[in-house]
């Protein structure tokens, strides 16, 4: 047998006989010509099996193998100008390895739900296949960021006693006997983190037993979240947009194919540079209320308020201090304005909406005590996280950062479900 190697490298071996493992991806025909679409992974290729050049059995094989079936391929590498990779092989040998029935997705339209149970068999498409190539970069270029800006990767854990985003998106789990409960996020450990390293962010699954059918919104999702002492709300911003700007550059660098696949128009992308605008909630209402949008301070913003926010701008828009109503009990007010909470949100530009919630930290014993009181949060809970009160307080600030959502704007997807392989909503925890 040839040399094995990945369709990625077959420039390499231009000229070169070869051999490929992998899945028969499509195929078409032409009397003396069978054209093999085939994927290992990496890549998808043509593979030529033309009648001359085979036996009558590989030529038939090539002739009957179903969709999706495995196979070692060899043959010939050689240029071609017409192969969207530049590349094709001129087949010698096919090899069965199974053969597959009636695989479920075929080339036809499928609707969302049917391509949802089959979420196992779908990520061989093309399109699924690029996209999360985008969230496995998008991954590794935010934690190439914070290694390389001197944070220290410190891992939160999963159940927690007590709440930090919220009591009503709390996912409990019968723990021998009492009741813990599934992590919204890992902010309140960075905290102590912060605290001991200085710098330090975490990165993993969170969940949220979010209620709300959005394209927004899934119950399990992946957050980075960092951490830092000495920081507050202005050094919180700048972070953001510098770590954004980088996770952005570097994709249009690295994935430039996978968004090709993706038709995705880069030049909104390209655009992404900092500084980026912002503005307060306050100037945020205004510029809503000159849209026409009936909307008084200290409502919420939902989806279509964000959109019409981020529209103003060619870049994602930081807005900061929201009113504390609606906010997290561990936010600090802000001494110019006790209305506000000196906290910030990343809006997304193309109507994606947040990705980035953060802020600066309160750092005062009584007034984080009062506030657990006036959250109604059981105060046993949190005797821990007080102590970072206690002892060696500082002003810090950090921020959370989801995958998903950043992934779907980088994409220019419609719905965060595609953001992540198996997808966990309201209505869907299998495959
Ligand atoms: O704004 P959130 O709730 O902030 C926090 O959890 C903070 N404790 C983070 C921190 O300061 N360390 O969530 C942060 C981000 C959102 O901006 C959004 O990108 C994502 O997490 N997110 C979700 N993504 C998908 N589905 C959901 N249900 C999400 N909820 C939040
Ligand atoms: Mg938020």
């Amino acid at each position: 047998m040839a040399k094995w190697v990945y369709i990625s490298d077959i420039a390499q071996h231009d000229g070169q006989e070869v051999t490929l493992k992998g899945w028969l991806y499509n195929k078409r025909s032409s009397g003396k010509l069978h054209f093999l679409q085939v994927r290992d992974g990496t890549g998808v290729i043509q593979c030529v099996v033309f009648r001359g050049d085979v036996s009558p059995e590989t030529f038939h094989l090539a002739d009957h193998f179903p969709q999706e079936s495995s196979l070692i391929v060899t043959g010939t590498v050689r240029a071609d100008t017409r192969s969207p990779i530049g590349f094709e092989v001129a087949v010698k040998s096919l090899e069965a390895v199974q053969e597959a029935h009636e695989y479920p997705i075929t080339p036809k339209e499928h609707g969302v739900a049917f391509l949802l149970d089959h979420r196992h068999l779908w990520l061989r498409s093309s399109r699924q296949h690029a996209l999360l190539r985008v969230r496995s970069e998008v991954i590794k270029a935010c934690r190439d960021y914070f290694d390389g800006h001197g944070f220290t990767l410190l891992d939160a854990p999963i159940f927690t006693p007590a709440a930090c985003e919220g009591t009503t998106t709390l996912f409990p789990v019968d723990y021998f006997g009492d009741t813990v409960y599934l992590t919204q996020s890992g902010q309140l450990y960075m905290e102590a983190g912060a605290m001991a390293f200085g710098k330090v962010y975490c990165f993993g699954p969170t969940f949220r037993a979010e209620k709300s059918k959005t394209r927004r919104h899934l119950t399990e999702f992946w957050m980075i979240e960092p951490e830092m002492a000495y920081c507050d709300l202005n050094g919180d911003m700048d972070l953001a947009e510098d770590f954004i700007e980088y996770v952005v550059q570097r994709l249009l660098t690295n994935r430039h194919a996978e968004l090709a696949t993706l038709e995705r128009d880069t030049s909104k992308l390209a655009n992404v540079k900092k500084p980026f605008p912002r503005i307060s909630y306050g100037e945020a209402i205004d510029l809503l209320q000159k849209k026409g949008v009936e909307i008084q301070w200290g409502a919420d913003f939902g989806g279509d308020e964000e959109t019409l926010i981020s529209e103003a701008f060619d870049r994602p828009v930081i807005v900061h201090r929201y009113p504390v109503e609606n906010k997290a009990f561990y936010m600090k007010g802000d001494p110019a304005d006790p209305r506000v909470a000196l906290c910030m949100d990343v809006l997304a530009p193309e109507g994606y909406g947040e990705i980035i919630g953060g802020g600066q930290r309160e750092d005062d014993l009584t007034i984080l005590q009062e506030k657990i009181r006036a959250h109604q949060l059981p105060e046993q809970a949190f005797s821990w996280y007080l102590d970072l009160r206690r002892y060696g307080s500082v002003p810090h600030a950090g921020f959370g950062m989801g995958i998903e959502r950043m992934v779907s704007w980088l994409c220019g997807l419609h719905h965060v479900r595609e953001a992540i392989p198996f997808p966990r909503m309201l209505e869907r925890v299998t495959p």
